[in-house]
């Protein structure tokens, strides 16, 4: 068959040192050929040079998580977790979750002090906030899905660690403004911290990161869960409070779950299930706005945001309530997505005025929010599919890096309700089913999701940001299907967020004036933010042609096969 390739660089930005070419592509156009959209460039070439050596969807997808591990330390990780959504050209869907899991010696009021106040310090900082990573356990359960071994789809991620790569702006002002904080939770130096600040341009050099992966590429998931890295890992822990120990690191276990699943608008949308409250989110919030006909309206009009914001209010109250680990807590999946359900819990709405979030649920407290996480959006050349949403949960997770072995660790403990009823640093506010109970897992916001239409994938979609996550994954999809508009009218226009509580809407800095005076009018209490998500957005039409737009807000880009 004839291949056509058509790309368009809207934006390019490089910068010199050993991996020179840094080049930000914004938007690809094309045919019959695999992208991988990511956070970082050399991360999505990683990926897309496994897809030109002939490796698949899962192989491109596993490259590009590990050279995010290397180039985008904020969020990529090896010392974290996360969950892959993937639809085959064959039509099976599955997913993979690599959640974190909570230390054999974690106790339900572990961050609680003598009075029982929370101290979100320990649930946030620091290795007592550390949860079992699995993220290397989940590249080598895609890897079955896969063509490639996994010595050839680390070896870009060895050798960017190695050779060094030119960070980014971004990435130096970042590394400068956490300077303090590594230096608070790492006993020795790291290659992290230097004494004059980072700049765009200069070489960050990981040899013990290159080392590390190095021994996963020789001894598979044992060459992270038991040995020299499991050790370091260990002995990391003990140079404080943490409680990991080599008995929770061998017994780490993927969980290989059936997709959530539901149709909207002659669509199939397929998403992350439990522990994962993206999956049910996303299906409340589309359902919810959809007995509205929220496609008379237009993206970002007072009337779709109402819509869509109580859409998120009811269904973040419902988080707090029913959500959880579903090896831990009765799954009430099914009825929390029914019909049935959803149009009793939208009686309330009226278009004259906001609906006081105590009316949805049992009121509590406020937030703080931040764009840490990271998504992938991945097509081959055959119409796989994969969409991979993977987080240490803070920037720089707990920033506690493994002395010897080089990588971030996680601060996901703070993802369980940590006091339930207290507000994490998402200001999400959970119950009993996300309690801390050791080996459970902590419920996420994370939602990697794919859309099909007649069977095939439609779009890939997927951003960080906390709670922001499933309420940008909703409005792309809105964006999309409702609106009929494109991929990078739907990644970068200005989004908003709801989250039940606090009772504010988030607007980012320039939503439109208009719409949030008309709100307040109605009794929307509004608060500006900086900037919502990351989204990477793969469309692809009904002739074949594959649209894939890579965020505006950060140094995001595709690449092509
Ligand atoms: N740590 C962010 C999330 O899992 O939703």
């Amino acid at each position: 068959m004839k291949r056509i390739a058509i790309i368009f660089i809207l934006f390019s930005f490089s910068v010199s040192a050993q991996y020179t070419d840094i080049n930000i592509v914004k938007e690809v156009k094309v045919k019959n050929k695999g992208v991988v959209v990511s956070a970082h460039p050399l991360a999505s070439e990683a990926g897309a040079k496994i897809l030109r050596m002939g490796g698949n969807a899962y192989d491109a997808i596993i490259a590009t998580q590990y050279a995010l591990a290397v180039v985008y330390p904020q969020a990529g990780n090896i010392g974290g977790g996360g969950f892959l959504v993937g639809v085959k050209s064959n039509g099976e869907t599955f997913t993979i979750d690599y959640r974190e899991t909570a230390p054999k010696k974690a106790t339900r009021d572990m961050y609680l002090d003598k009075t029982g106040k929370v101290n979100t310090d320990l649930s946030q900082n620091g290795r007592l906030a550390v949860g079992i990573p699995g993220s290397v356990a989940g590249f080598f359960a895609t890897l079955k899905h896969g063509k490639l071994p996994m010595e050839k789809i680390i070896q870009p991620a060895i050798d960017i660690a190695e050779k060094g790569f030119a960070i980014t702006e971004q990435e130096a002002n970042l590394l400068n403004s956490h300077k303090v904080n590594f230096q608070k939770h790492n006993q020795t130096s790291t290659v992290f911290v230097k004494n004059t600040p980072w700049k765009a341009g200069d070489l960050l050099v990981q040899k013990e990161l290159a080392e590390t992966l190095k021994l996963i590429q020789k001894s598979g998931a044992k060459g992270f869960y038991e040995g020299k890295t499991a050790e370091l890992l260990v002995s990391e822990m003990k140079k404080g409070n943490g409680i990991i120990t080599p008995e929770d690191l061998k017994n780490y276990k993927v969980a290989e779950r059936k997709a959530l699943e539901f149709d909207y608008k002659g669509n199939h949308i397929v998403s992350m299930p439990l522990p994962s409250s993206g999956g049910i989110l996303l299906a409340q919030m589309l359902r919810m706005s959809s007995y509205e006909n929220l496609e008379k309206y237009q993206q970002n009009s007072t009337q779709a945001v109402q819509i869509m914001t109580e859409a998120e209010r009811r269904a973040f109250a419902d988080r707090a309530e029913y959500m959880g680990d579903p090896d831990f807590i009765q799954d009430k999946t099914s009825y929390l997505i029914s019909d049935e359900y959803l149009k009793s819990r939208w009686k309330s709405f009226s278009f004259n005025k906001a609906t006081p979030s105590s009316e949805v649920g049992k009121i509590i407290k406020q937030p703080k929010e931040s764009t840490e996480t990271t998504h992938i959006s991945v097509i081959d050349k055959d119409g796989n599919a994969a969409a991979v949403t993977t987080t240490l949960n803070g920037l720089y997770g707990s920033k506690v890096v493994v002395s010897g072995a080089g990588f971030f660790l996680n601060n996901e403990m703070d993802d369980f309700s940590v006091k339930p009823g207290v507000p994490n640093m998402f200001g999400a506010v959970g119950g009993e089913a996300n309690s801390i109970q050791p080996n459970k897992r902590m419920l996420s916001s994370m939602t990697p999701t794919i859309v099909l239409k007649d069977q095939r994938p439609y779009m890939i979609v997927g951003t960080p940001g906390g709670t922001t996550i499933p309420t940008s994954v909703y409005q792309s999809i809105v964006d999309v299907i409702d609106f009929k508009l494109n991929a990078n009218i739907s990644v970068n226009a200005p989004k908003f967020h709801h989250q039940w509580l606090p009772e504010t809407v988030a607007f980012e800095k320039n939503f439109p004036e208009t719409t949030i005076k008309e709100l307040e009018k109605l009794g929307y209490k509004a608060e500006k933010w900086g900037q919502i998500g990351r989204t990477e957005m793969i469309l692809i039409d009904d002739n074949g042609n594959i649209h894939a737009v890579a965020d505006g807000r950060g140094d995001d880009s595709v690449a092509v096969e």
